[in-house]
């Protein structure tokens, strides 16, 4: 055995060509983000590297033209690549399709020709409503290609969601399809979006995508027309990409924040592209032969620049799956992986330990050993997970990347980086910042913390991925991201860094929740608990969960004339359904007649979480009435 290889994993790899690329982007920064921009093809070739003019919207190569299809599609269809799988899909309901880089192209450019013959133009806005299912990246592409802005909702949203969205972006056109299959059943997409267009104007056509077996969609006549139709109806003629600036707005994605309304993050085809380019290669290390599962929905952000977008890129392989990881049986990841000789595998704690309870005996089944890379993402990930998913799928040997990032910042920002040579890898640390990233943790007044002292997570530069605003709202963009502190990016997180440098994000400095690594704001929950005719006040906090790692509990007040009982708590949580889908999982609702509040009448959640984490609640002095402790602490052993 050399030297080398006696060394301890972690050591076993030196860290020069990550350091130095660290060093160059920030000390040379302008130099190096020329240099790596130009790896992409551009249309017109930039000449300023990024705008600071009007700062904090910065823009990145803003003189350059980039149409980000061309990088993700064009280019390989120029060479060997074009006859090498870009997509494969698998569904649960035993449809499969693989799409070469060649046929994906074709893809996409019938249904950008078809959208332009339906009049839409550079700039509009295409929302979809569709499972992971091979016309979704089709439609985000066909309508990046065309200069359009896309903008997808989880197929598990409710109509009110999609109506609020399509409100939002003002979108002109919706995709969407019969339905999606999960544990053996057919739930219906169409039907959804019928029911949200009677609140959403906007919406001049409907794209529906036919599946197999499935009578029951209803086609509104003059608006409503099915793909397969509308994509046959010219023959095939190759659309070139639109000329978009590098500073044109590629998509909206929906996030939650600290107030009620979801708001519209939007991404642009330049510095976006960049990022996802670079991050893919810098943390995947994707080459030529690699296969790529992330197990995210294309509905958040992981998909879209993980699924769709960074893969595609670098021109690696993306393997994508349409249903739950447990059925049929625990192990259908693990089959997928060994079937479809996965090198890459990117999942979420939540996902890891609602697996990790079927026991060892699915993953030891398969055959893992193609595997490279483990990576994580969407909350931090426990000991006793880490440790399972290392162990099981990593046979004690793969790095796991624990990949820290938002919505916000369009791809990863720190982590370890392979692709650079850094597989530093630390207990419970997501590791170190990405190359341009100049990550750090400051105190509430803004200085500096000690090295592993708990602060805020704040990003000091701007760099390529980062939003280019709220959509129609660039007031809540800096009052959210760049008011906290002046001069930097705030993530509302908490975390610490080491004198190593490396970095532990500890989870949200705010009122938004983390259910199973899904983001929605304590407000949102509260807006819509009110907006059921009985309840009068509501306050919501997360509680610890062991799968899902946090969920939602809720103290509500009800108005004068109604009384608590079982079916009116079965009715508010069907209304919570009803207006936020199924990704708000609500643990409890206590009815209480009076909410812990301040003196000046603000909520304290702090308290509420307090008593209902059995925990002493500390300071109460400034409760305006010490009762409102007791009522919940009584209802709450009651209730155990
Ligand atoms: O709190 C952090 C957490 O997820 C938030 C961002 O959520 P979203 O915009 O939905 O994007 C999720 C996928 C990128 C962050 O503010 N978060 C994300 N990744 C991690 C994480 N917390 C700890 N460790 C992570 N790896």
């Amino acid at each position: 055995m050399s030297q080398e290889e006696n060394l301890p994993f972690n050591e076993k790899y030196t860290l020069p060509p990550y350091k130095e690329t660290y060093r160059r982007s920030l000390e040379d920064s302008e130099r190096f983000w020329k240099e790596q921009a130009l790896e992409l093809e551009w249309t017109k070739p930039f000449s300023k590297v990024l705008d600071e003019s009007n700062a904090p919207f910065y823009r990145w190569f803003p003189d350059g033209l980039i149409n980000i299809t061309q990088n993700a599609l064009d280019r390989h269809v120029k060479t060997w690549k074009t006859n090498k799988a870009a997509l494969i899909w698998e569904s649960e309901s035993g449809e499969s399709r693989t799409l070469t880089y060649g046929q994906l192209f074709n893809e996409v450019n019938r249904l950008a020709r078809a959208l332009k013959d339906l009049g839409i133009k550079k700039g509009d806005r295409i929302l979809t409503y569709l499972p992971l299912m091979p016309e979704l990246p089709i439609s985000l592409l066909a309508s990046a290609r065309i200069g359009a802005v896309h903008s997808v909702v989880f197929s598990g949203f409710s109509h009110q969601a999609i109506a609020d969205r399509i409100n939002d972006a003002k979108a002109k056109v919706v995709i969407t399809t019969d339905y999606t299959v999960r544990r053996g059943k057919k739930i219906p997409l169409k039907q959804v979006v019928d029911e949200a267009l009677k609140q959403a104007p906007s919406v001049e056509k409907v794209i529906v995508v036919k599946r197999p077996h499935f009578e029951d969609t209803k086609m509104t006549e003059g608006r409503d027309v099915y793909y397969h139709e509308l994509v046959s109806r010219t023959g095939y003629k190759k659309v070139e990409a639109e000329e978009t600036s590098s500073t044109d707005p590629l998509f909206i994605l929906y996030t939650s924040g600290t107030t009620g309304k979801p708001k519209g993050i939007f991404h642009l085809h330049g510095g976006y592209g960049l990022w996802t380019y670079l991050t893919t290669k810098w943390v995947f290390d994707l080459h030529d032969n690699d296969v790529f599962f992330n197990t995210a929905d294309i509905g958040w952000i992981t998909g879209h620049s993980y699924i769709v977008y960074g893969p595609l890129q670098v021109g690696a392989t993306t393997l994508m799956y349409e249903g739950v990881p447990d059925y049929p049986n625990p192990d259908k990841w693990w089959e997928l992986i060994e079937k479809y000789n996965v090198t890459v595998f990117y999942t979420s704690p939540t996902a890891i330990r609602s697996l990790m309870k079927y026991g060892e005996e699915w993953p030891k089944s398969h055959d893992l050993n193609g595997l490279r890379i483990l990576g994580s993402v969407g909350e931090p990930i426990n000991p006793e997970a880490w440790r399972w998913y290392s162990k099981n799928i990593g046979h004690n040997e793969l790095p796991i990347v624990d990949t820290w990032w938002q919505t916000e910042t369009g791809g990863i920002m720190i982590s370890a980086t392979p692709g650079l040579g850094n597989y530093m890898l630390k207990p419970s640390a997501n590791g170190l910042p990405l190359p341009g990233v100049e990550a750090d943790v400051i105190n509430e007044e803004g200085t500096r913390a000690k090295d592993r002292e708990k602060g805020y997570i704040v990003i000091r530069r701007p760099w390529p991925g980062m939003l280019a605003g709220v959509w129609g709202d660039p007031d809540r963009y800096i009052s959210t991201y760049w008011s906290k502190f002046k001069g930097v990016y705030y993530p509302g997180d908490y975390a610490v860094k080491d004198e190593d440098g490396f970095f532990f994000i500890l989870g949200r400095a705010d009122e938004v929740l983390k259910i199973a690594g899904h983001r929605i704001g304590t407000r949102e929950i509260e807006d819509v608990l009110i907006s059921f005719p009985g309840v009068a006040e509501s306050a919501v906090i997360g509680v610890p969960d062991p799968v899902r790692g946090e969920v939602a509990v809720a103290a509500v007040v009800l108005k004068q004339g109604y009384e608590p009982s079982e079916n009116l708590k079965k009715q508010i949580l069907s209304h919570i359904k009803d207006n936020l889908g199924s990704l708000v999982i609500m643990k409890d609702i206590y009815f209480v007649t009076k909410l812990p509040k301040t003196r000046s009448g603000k909520i304290m959640r702090r308290l509420i979480k307090s008593v209902l984490s059995g925990q002493q609640t500390g300071d109460t002095s400034t409760l305006e009435d010490e009762t409102s402790l007791d009522e919940l602490k009584k209802i709450i052993n009651e209730f155990e």
